[in-house]
């Protein structure tokens, strides 16, 4: 599949999804809104202009459509989650559509879907119904049965979610305040930055997916809050107290601060800076650590957190930036955000023209490359918290099946064997029911991960 194909089923796909989801609220309020399902059909038309037919597949907090992965970003992870939740409340993991499907279908469909569940066997109650509208064209398929354990996953994934929305949403009122020169609400940071050092000590692996909501306009927001959550992460590992991963946290949401002082068009610039453009972006630890001085709010100055503005690019040779004149070491804060940092940036889209490295090879260069300049034991432990794989990353097994990592190995001798869900078989053919299966006991090894589409 040519990335062509896979953006064009991401845009159509995503646009789809949120169609779907329209419909299921609008029905839900108003029982006739035709309008709503004509835009929907409409879309599905669309679709099948491109594509011979159309496969939904939900596998966790993901979905793939004829196989390829949508991005799942900040304006429509509420949207999508919605809707897997009204399918999966039928016990539905899979939707295949026919391209005969007719308009008059979606809204018995959708009424269908927005009915509860039935109590002793939602799968089965679901295709009961069904068989009774004129429903021909489109089919649902039952996931793959939920365990005990993921009930609870699932709860603590909602709580993260919360959590997340909530800080990004607080990064991006108070970095807008500042570029617009009004006071900052610093109560409100602490509160955020509590919130997900709460949520980390209590759930460490639902805070740390969130990072992979990565959003490209969202990029400044998302960036500040995900370099806060790996920051927490790596300070509990290293036994801070809650008291110093608050301090940790806070100086970690306003690392990058500075670059609200520094003209937007060079921070958002999409290919290469210039001599005086990467100048100017240089500046940035120093005028944030000016920024943290002159900011009200604290109880005290936050002389940590103007320490960590200002020597996150440092590297621990000195061979960063800014420039020292005299030997020094950056503080243990400092460092924990400079590793928070590199692999945040690593692995996020910024811009259309630049391609994320796979997380693995992230934090391998981080570890392995002297040159980068981070502290080798805080990468350890870093690694050691995400595992080699961090939840989320599409891998391919020996066995030439491709599967998602869903869960971190706890034991750190086996890092690179995590619990995975097999998606696709060896000829690349999705599983009608995604396979649970954990490396550390089954035999199967990763060899590589791969980007978002899985068809070869
Ligand atoms: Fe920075
Ligand atoms: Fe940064």
């Amino acid at each position: 599949m040519s990335p062509d194909d896979t953006r064009v089923i991401q845009d159509l796909g995503g646009r789809l999804l949120t169609a779907f989801y329209v419909s299921l609220r609008s029905l839900k309020l108003y029982p006739v809104v035709q309008q709503v399902l004509d835009d929907l059909h409409s879309q599905m038309t669309e679709f099948f202009k491109h594509e011979g037919g159309f496969e939904l597949q939900l596998v966790g907090d993901f979905f793939f459509i004829n196989e390829t992965r949508l991005r799942l970003d900040l304006s429509n992870f509420s949207t999508f989650g919605s809707f897997s939740t009204a399918l999966s409340g039928h016990g539905v993991g899979e939707l295949a559509i026919d391209a005969k499907v007719k308009r008059s279908e979606w809204a018995p469909f959708i009424s269908v879907l927005l009915r509860d569940p039935n109590e002793a066997d939602p799968f089965q109650g679901l295709i009961e119904r069904l068989s009774k509208t004129p429903v021909e064209h489109v089919e649902v398929r039952p996931e793959a049965q939920a365990q005990e354990p993921e009930l609870i996953e699932r709860d603590a994934m909602a709580a993260a979610k919360g959590t997340y929305a909530q800080s990004v949403k607080v990064a991006k009122d108070v970095l807008t305040d500042m570029r617009l020169g009004k006071a900052v609400n610093v109560r409100k940071v602490k509160r955020a930055v509590q919130g997900i050092v709460d949520q980390v000590l209590d759930n460490e692996s639902s805070m740390v997916t969130m990072t992979t909501l990565r959003g490209f306009d969202e990029y400044t927001f998302t960036h500040s809050v995900n370099v806060c959550i790996f920051s927490v992460v790596i300070g509990q590992r290293l036994a801070l107290t809650k008291m110093q991963l608050y301090e940790l946290g806070l100086g970690a949401l306003f690392h990058d601060i500075g670059k609200m002082n520094v003209d937007a068009e060079i921070i958002n610039k999409p290919g290469g800076l210039t001599d005086e453009e990467w100048d100017a972006l240089k500046q940035h630890p120093t005028e944030g650590l000016i920024l943290l001085f002159d900011m009200h709010g604290f109880a005290d100055v936050p002389y940590r957190q103007m320490l960590m503005a200002y020597e996150h690019h440092m590297k621990i040779d000195l061979s960063g930036y800014p420039e020292n004149t005299r030997d020094r070491k950056p503080g243990l804060f400092s460092r924990i955000v400079a590793v928070a940092d590199g692999f945040d940036a690593g692995t996020s889209v910024r811009s259309y023209q630049y391609e994320p490295w796979p997380p693995d090879e992230v934090l391998k260069e981080m570890r392995d490359n002297p040159r980068r300049g981070f502290d080798q034991l805080i990468v350890k432990t870093f690694i050691n918290a995400t595992g080699v794989y961090p939840v989320g990353t599409l891998v391919i097994l020996d066995t030439l099946e491709r599967a998602v990592v869903s869960k971190t190995n706890p034991d750190v001798a086996h890092l690179h064997q995590p619990m995975v869900k097999i998606i696709s078989d060896e000829m690349g053919i999705p599983l009608t029911e995604p396979l649970q299966v954990d490396l550390a006991l089954n035999g199967r090894v990763i060899i590589k991960t791969t980007n978002e589409a899985l068809a070869s």
